[in-house]
């Protein structure tokens, strides 16, 4: 596994794939590796010549409450495991280098960003379309792939590079799930042991709403009530940011619960700020 630090290094690797008709798949990630980035790993490996691994914790996408200089790293660790799968590339940019004094580009995908989570992190989402876009000019993949635990991440990218023409594939992939359900995270970390026996009950609630829909309640209002509930009821102590039944495509609240909607959560536990959604239909 080759380590690149410099941009150009990293644009000259891409550039040589496409004019050797080698397939780079990318994955974008911050790194401190669990099961579900390692499945993108692997995922992209089997469609892909080769595999491009982006590690890079984007001070853009934190503002300035949240928790950018405590988020988990485990650089040695993370390097093991990419070279396990196979990853032929590892781009560790640096903050000077993709943001230099005086940078003042920023790409937005207002409409979709302004709900969810980016209601109670505003900045944050230009953050990541920045940051995405600019990854993909540098590695200039022809597969890029992403988890689907941020759904609406994944949506507004899929938006960015459409609408910007970006000449790239994106791939969604499953959120994975430790045995009890809980979505694979790198903020689990944050988690104490009694918080962690808890969180469980987020993706537990969030199935008993879709066997609700499947069983005919297609009430979006009453169905959040009711996850509201259960979460007040079985995770104490927790803050929820929000739940929310939001249109598969454009994110706004559809008349009935049911087949092109998901169902969004954000929920506090201690210091961890967990994200999880469902599919309803
Ligand atoms: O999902 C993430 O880990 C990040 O938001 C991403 C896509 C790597 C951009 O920093």
């Amino acid at each position: 596994m080759k380590l690149v630090n410099s941009i150009s290094e990293m644009q000259n690797i891409g550039l040589s794939a496409i004019v050797g008709g080698q397939k780079l798949a990318f994955v974008p990630t911050m790194g401190f590796f669990h099961d579900g980035h390692l499945s993108l790993m692997r995922w992209a490996k089997e469609h892909a010549d080769e595999v491009v691994v982006s590690l890079y914790v984007n001070p853009a996408q934190f503002a300035p409450n949240e928790d950018l200089d405590s988020y988990p790293r485990d650089i040695e660790r993370d390097m093991e495991l990419a070279r396990d799968i196979g990853v032929d590339h590892m781009f560790f940019p640096s903050t000077r280098d993709l943001y230099p004094a005086g940078f003042d580009t920023w790409v937005e995908v207002p409409g979709l960003s302004r709900t969810l989570c980016g209601r109670s992190r505003p900045q944050h989402f230009r953050g990541v379309s920045t940051i995405v876009c600019k990854l993909l000019n540098i590695v200039r993949p022809f597969m890029a792939v992403f988890g689907q635990k941020d759904r609406q991440q994944l949506l507004i990218i899929e938006k960015m590079v459409k609408e910007l023409n970006i000449p790239v594939l994106i791939e969604g992939r499953p959120t994975c799930r430790e045995a009890d359900g809980l979505a694979m995270s790198s903020r689990n970390s944050y988690l104490s042991t009694e918080q962690r026996n808890l969180a469980p009950h987020i993706y537990q609630g969030l199935r008993i709403i879709k066997d609700e829909v499947l069983s005919g309640n297609t009430n979006p209002l009453k169905l959040e009530q009711n996850l509201k509930e259960y979460y007040l009821h079985n995770i104490p102590g927790s803050e929820i940011d929000y739940i929310k039944i939001v249109d598969a495509n454009t994110l706004e609240q559809p008349d009935l619960a049911g087949k092109n909607s998901f169902m969004a959560v954000a929920v506090r536990l201690g210091r961890a700020r967990l994200i999880d959604n469902i599919v309803l239909g």
